[in-house]
């Protein structure tokens, strides 16, 4: 590797976006300029050396890793792996709660801050003011630390306990993005149940398929949320998921409410004890706030389930990842403490922008910040709220928390960056980042040019850029530069994280050359691994472990479904998704998903959909549907734009606001092979404007000349 530094010396933004892509890359900056006087890894050879022992001798390395976990009973072996079944620290007792709370209460450092909490209302709910806010109205800040959280998760866990919740149970939790959320989800893991956080923007029916799937009898969720102003109806969701579960039979005993936006009407306010059929309605603040604050927590066996966290895959139904405790606990805190460098009383705030409804946000929000004794930020709400006057749709509110909380290292999506970009280069530089050290980027591939945009305006070319890749599958980073440690080059995610066996992969199990693509796989066990997929052994089994195996032992190998490859210098650069599971604005959305729901509209016969390239989510859905004729003409209906504005929010209703079509473009008939399989690749191509349509397509595509043409070409 050659090249300049993304150091204070370094040549201006100009300069760097002039040399050619492949070849830039960002030296770490001299330790003392970088702002952190300790580094956890201060080289690339120290990374490369302890690189090789972690992957060599992975027992002993992870054996001392896990030293960094407090048990109730020390574990007697580190791995038992009989692929693709591993259990880690088997013998070992310990507690998720315990280790993000208690033990630091108990260290001497209960008073020391463990949450930050921002809500998106600006006014007179505030309830501590903050320094040095360009807004009028003061938004509302709360503080917690780690006694507060012992306190608060206590109570909340004896109430969940009084509503008859059992260590193993599974609770839903389905709630904006406030303390309580993280208070909730600690109590589960208190009185070892464990939790399901179901992201806030989904809809009904998103939660009444994961409450039925993990057989949960409890459900956490809150009146609604703040999200741009408006209020989201978490309430009104959950109770329409409800009615969905009792229609297909199963009961959910209890649903606990926390009152956060009091939008309800009188006449819909329930009392604590009501009934809504069979299920008992209790207020959070009825439950929770007169609970008793004296609950220990539960000594937990390391191959207990943790948490539940539903991904889509690429059939119609949401796969229930399912996570267990010691293994996610040590890898969470490894990685978050490598790349972010999080050190406890060095002054750092961590902020990871991340709804705690995705991965992200329980790896990076919660565990393993909390784990590491630094206070973490958790924002309720949007970006662009309030949005800049004169300009609709903008915001800075983002840069005006990391000025007023002095946030250290700040952790976003390149969906994300790309709209900071759009917003203008002038709404961060209004603001004092130089509190600033390290930035992180995950969820999708980023942009050469969103990296050097985020290096430039927001770490003003002084702050590294860890680019971490991950899945909800593994628990944490995979792959990811360490900020002192690992040289930067925009878009790759470089190199392997501690522990990782990562290797670029042909299907036979050969690993590729460099600069040829192939597919994403991990060769040894690690602790953060998913250990199923809740209720569908199958599933685990094909989706992860069916494809790729070691040539010379056939020992089956981690299989991510995405697509990369390394280059000379042994970087990885990953490219995506080989399934027919798309990113949209950094979700994963199954294809299959959208298309179930579309189909269930009375006026489709057929739908398809496909991602196209899009400047800002990364991806567009594309949606091909066929209408059933007969239903046109007896409800006198036309494919017109009417009908594609009814499509869009029947999806938004089944799935939630994130799966909307971009697009929805009628056809008289879906392109099909001669074995009947939809013509994907075609689709593609047609949404992408590739391939030319001849006929007239004002409103229906007519597929049969193209079709016709590719009917050798069974895909
Ligand atoms: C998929 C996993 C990881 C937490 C949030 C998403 C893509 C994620 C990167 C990255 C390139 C990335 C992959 C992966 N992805 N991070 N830094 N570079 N691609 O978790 O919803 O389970 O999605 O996100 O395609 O498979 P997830």
């Amino acid at each position: 590797m050659s090249q300049q530094s993304g150091t204070p010396e370094s040549p201006s933004p100009d300069a760097i976006s002039s040399i050619l892509v492949e070849n830039r890359v960002f030296r770490p900056a001299p330790a003392a300029s970088l702002g952190f006087t300790k580094w956890h890894i201060g080289s690339i050879e120290e990374y490369k050396a302890l690189h090789a022992y972690s992957v060599d001798d992975p027992e002993n390395f992870w054996r001392e890793e896990a030293q960094n976990l407090a048990w109730f009973r020390p574990f007697d072996t580190v791995l038992e792996w009989h692929a693709p079944d591993a259990k880690w620290f088997v013998g070992g007792q310990t507690n998720a709660c315990y280790n993000c709370v208690d033990r630091h209460v108990q260290a001497g450092h209960g008073d020391q801050t463990a949450l930050i909490w921002e809500g998106e209302p600006l006014g007179p709910r505030t309830s501590h003011p903050v320094e040095g806010s360009r807004y009028a109205a003061e938004p509302e800040v709360k503080s917690l630390t780690y006694r507060d959280l012992q306190i608060a998760t206590s109570k909340a866990a004896n109430a969940l306990k009084a509503l008859g919740v059992k260590k193993g149970d599974v609770v839903t939790i389905y709630m904006p993005m406030v303390p309580e959320l993280a208070v909730a989800i600690l109590a589960c893991t208190r009185i070892g149940a464990a939790h399901s956080v179901i992201f806030g923007g989904f809809a009904a029916h998103a939660i009444s398929e994961r409450v039925m799937d993990a057989h949960s009898r409890v459900i956490i969720t809150a009146d609604g949320g703040y999200r741009r102003g408006d209020v989201v109806p978490l309430l009104k969701n959950v109770e329409e998921a409800l009615d969905q579960l009792t229609n297909q039979g199963h009961i959910v005993n209890h649903v606990l409410t926390l009152r956060r936006t009091a939008h309800e009407p009188p006449s819909k306010r329930f009392r604590t004890g009501e009934k809504r059929g069979a299920t008992v309605l209790h207020w959070w603040h009825d439950a929770v706030d007169t609970a008793s604050d004296a609950c220990p927590c539960e000594p937990m066996d390391s191959e207990d389930m943790l948490f539940l966290l539903y991904t889509s895959g690429s059939t119609g139904k949401p796969k229930g990842i399912q996570h267990t405790t010691a293994g996610f606990l040590v890898h969470a805190q490894m990685t978050a403490r490598l790349a972010f460098n999080l050190m406890p009383d060095a002054g750092q705030v961590f902020w990871c922008s991340a709804d705690i409804g995705w991965v992200t946000g329980h790896t990076y929000v919660l565990y393993g910040i909390l784990m590491n004794r630094v206070p973490t930020l958790m924002y309720e709400g949007a970006p662009n709220f309030p949005a800049i006057e004169g300009r609709p749709g903008a915001g800075d509110r983002f840069w005006d928390i990391i000025a007023r909380h002095r946030v250290t290292q700040f952790y976003t999506a390149p969906t994300a960056i790309r709209t900071f970009m759009k917003w203008g280069d002038d709404l961060p530089a209004r603001h004092d980042l130089s509190s600033l050290r390290v930035l992180g980027t995950v969820g999708e591939p980023i942009n050469p040019e969103a990296w050097i945009w985020y290096h430039t305006h927001i770490g003003r070319t002084r702050c590294p850029i860890v680019d971490t890749y991950w899945q909800t599958e593994t628990g944490g980073h995979v792959c990811t530069p360490l900020p002192r440690a690992i040289p930067t080059k925009p878009g790759s995610c470089t190199l392997p994280m501690l522990g990782i066996d990562a290797a670029v992969v042909n299907e036979r199990g050969e690993e590729m050359p460099p600069n040829k693509g192939g597919l994403f796989c991990i060769r040894k066990p690690w602790p953060g691994m998913l250990r199923g997929v809740y209720g569908n052994r199958e599933r685990f089994v094909s989706n992860y472990w069916g494809r790729l195996k070691d040539p010379k032992t056939g020992m089956p190998w981690y299989f991510s479904a995405d697509g990369s490859r390394r280059d000379q210098d042994g970087y990885f650069w990953v490219m995506g998704r080989v399934d027919d599971v798309i990113k949209v604005s950094g979700h994963l959305l199954g294809t299959m998903e959208v298309e179930s729901a579309l189909v269930s509209h009375p006026a489709v016969a057929e739908a398809a959909v496909v991602g196209v390239p899009h400047e800002i989510k990364g991806n567009a859905i594309c949606a091909f549907v066929s209408l059933k004729t007969h239903w046109l003409k007896a409800h006198k209906r036309e494919p017109d734009a009417a009908l594609r504005a009814e499509l869009t929010a029947h999806v938004a209703h089944e799935v939630g606001a994130l799966a909307k079509p971009d697009q929805i473009r009628f056809a008289d008939g879906l392109p099909k092979t001669r074995s009947g399989k939809i013509m994907r690749r075609l689709l593609r191509d047609v949404a992408n404007g590739v391939e030319k349509i001849t006929q007239d397509t004002t409103t229906l595509e007519d597929f049969s000349v193209v079709a016709k043409l590719r009917e050798s070409d069974e895909e």
